[in-house]
């Protein structure tokens, strides 16, 4: 069976390390290292009037939730008018709240809220393509005189058939789609329903800039922009090599001139604004990751880079690839550039089923293991929502349940091959991204609190035990141990800047690193394992001070206890 429906869990290639350059001190400190961003996916976050799909005004009102948490910026998926064939990574209008998600008026109300507590609102800019119901795309495709043509790619069919290329989304996987009217095809890397811009054109980029400026204006904080490795293209377009989908990062991303815009974008807008920007992926190689975020390049801030989240299979992964890929990763930045740490977002399933082990007994253990890793590791923390409850899986059996379009246009894909469906269910039960789609687990009552009317995707049964209701009252839960971390996190810079050393690192079990800085040195031990481990630091580490332990009772014992995780200061 073709694996090839979800872009992210493809391997992405990555040559040795040979980055180690001048340390750069001025680049050492900015606040947007400093930040702790909590993922918000509106549509499953919280329903405010009973149409089973989350809104701004759901997320006005747990405000104060957001706050308790303790982080310091929220980055909200798309929220932008869209027909939401992709659930808003389909845009029609850049500057109109989806309808469904509420108004302009509920937008600045939330943004104000946010501000009054001061957390940060970084949008989701997602212009590799847009819908097609945009009036962008309605112009440009009634007409090949029309002055909106060179915003998207078209070939002309009597040029025959364009070169052949792969589309994620398509239920053929052909990204090039015919369209009658006026004879010619259009490329969509993505669905049918989402025509890439043409990046190429300078009329095109500058009609982005505004859009960012007018977000910019409103005051947010700044933009994560979706799929932008993307956006250059050779509009040529060559004949790539038969078979290159399987390895297709290489022949779609970076394309000519993508620093060229970048720079331009900073110049244009995050240069005149207090922003943070981050991509989604980093390039094929790290020095592409570093030519689009080295601080002396004026492109972007922080790298975010998918090798690390990729490593989890529905077979497992090992600790030792997982400690290799991270450390590789951190010490190619330990100088120049900086990296985002995060093992869950919207296109992953959940990261206690991925990572850890969301059995009865052990997800509450190792789910807080891996909170303890994301928040101390070098780089800037993107954490999931609902991961601090430790949400696991939705391990959905019919395909009625599933609501993510590519999963279902893979589904017939599959189908029409003649392929065998059952592992193909199985397969989409550990990865779909539906499974870290599924609303929000706010209480025991009916639907979780998220919705009265019927939840647009199916709430995890689980809900009657895991939720937020029950866990804020015991100061043993996920959620008060992920409150902890992150109030540790915000007072010791240590964790934020302190330079990384793996101890060990061919432990099969434990994960162990020290941070250091400023004359202080912390040492980290995660037991990524059911068993009782050990590790030998040769010294007692356990007659250390320690800073967090996500076991209530203490232990003398110099074992660690199944997905123990510890943070001592030596
Ligand atoms: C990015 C988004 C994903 C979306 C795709 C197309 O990968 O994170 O959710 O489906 O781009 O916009
Ligand atoms: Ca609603």
């Amino acid at each position: 069976m073709k694996k090839i429906f979800l872009l992210i869990s493809l391997p992405f290639i990555i040559p040795a390390c040979n980055n180690q350059q001048q340390a750069n001190p001025e680049s050492k400190k900015d606040w947007w290292k400093e930040e702790i961003v909590y993922q918000i996916y509106p549509r499953s976050f919280k329903d405010s009037n009973g149409d089973g799909v989350g809104d701004l005004k759901g997320i006005i009102s747990e405000l104060d939730y957001l706050k308790s948490l303790g982080i310091t910026a929220v980055w909200l998926n798309p929220i932008y008018e869209s027909p939401n064939d992709d659930n808003g990574y389909d845009v029609s209008d850049y500057r109109k709240i989806l309808r469904e998600f509420g108004t302009m008026q509920d937008f600045d109300t939330l943004l104000k809220g946010l501000h009054d507590r001061h957390i940060k609102l970084i949008m989701d800019l997602v212009v590799n393509h847009s819908s097609d119901e945009h009036e962008w795309f309605k112009q440009s495709r009634s007409s090949r005189d029309s002055k909106y043509r060179n915003y998207y790619h078209w070939w002309n069919a009597e040029k025959g058939k364009p070169p052949y290329r792969y589309s994620l989304f398509d239920i053929n996987h052909d990204a090039w789609k015919y369209d009658s009217t006026t004879n010619a095809y259009y490329l969509h890397y993505f669905s049918r329903k989402q025509p890439d811009l043409n990046w190429e054109n300078p009329v095109l980029r500058k009609e982005v800039y505004d859009i960012m400026k007018f977000w910019a204006d409103k005051g947010i904080d700044g933009f994560r922009l979706d799929a932008f490795g993307f956006a250059a293209k050779d509009t040529s377009f060559p004949v790539f090599p038969n078979g290159f989908e399987k390895n297709f990062m290489l022949y779609y991303s970076m394309g000519p001139h993508l620093h060229e815009y970048l720079q331009e974008m900073n110049k244009e807008v995050f240069s005149k604004y207090k922003l943070m920007s981050v991509a989604e992926g980093a390039g094929n190689s790290f020095k592409d990751a570093h030519d689009l975020v080295d601080a002396n390049r004026n492109e972007l801030n922080m790298a975010y880079a998918f090798e690390g989240v990729d490593i989890a299979k529905p077979t497992g992964y090992s600790l030792t690839h997982f400690k290799e890929v991270f450390s590789r990763w951190d010490s190619a930045f330990e100088n120049n550039g900086w990296l985002s740490i995060f093992l869950a977002n919207h296109d992953q399933a959940r990261m206690v089923t991925r990572f850890g082990n969301d059995s009865k007994e052990y997800r509450e253990k190792s789910s807080t293991l891996l909170t303890s890793f994301i928040m101390t590791m070098r780089g800037t923390p993107y954490y999931y929502n609902g991961d601090e409850l430790g949400m696991t899986n939705a391990y959905f059996t019919d395909i009625k349940q599933y609501k993510d379009m590519p999963t279902l246009n893979e589904y017939q894909y599959q189908l029409k091959q003649g392929a065998d469906m059952t592992s193909f269910m199985k397969k989409i039960q550990f990865e779909c991204r539906d499974n870290g789609r599924t609303p929000f687990q706010w209480d025991s009552s009916a639907n979780a609190g998220f919705t009265t009317g019927i939840p647009w995707l199916s709430i995890n049964p689980n809900y009657t035990t895991i939720n937020k209701a029950a866990q804020d009252k015991d100061p043993n839960s996920v959620l008060n141990y992920f409150r902890k971390i992150v109030a540790i996190r915000k007072s010791n810079p240590i964790l934020v800047y302190g330079k990384y050393t793996l101890l060990d690192k061919e432990n099969p079990s434990i994960y162990a690193y020290t941070r250091e800085w400023e004359n202080k040195k912390w040492l980290v031990l995660l037991n990524f394992s059911a068993k009782e481990s050990s590790i030998n630091l040769g010294y007692h580490y356990r007659t250390k001070k320690q800073i967090i332990n996500n076991y209530s009772a203490t232990t003398t014992d110099e074992k660690l206890r199944p997905y123990e995780a510890v943070v001592y200061e030596l």
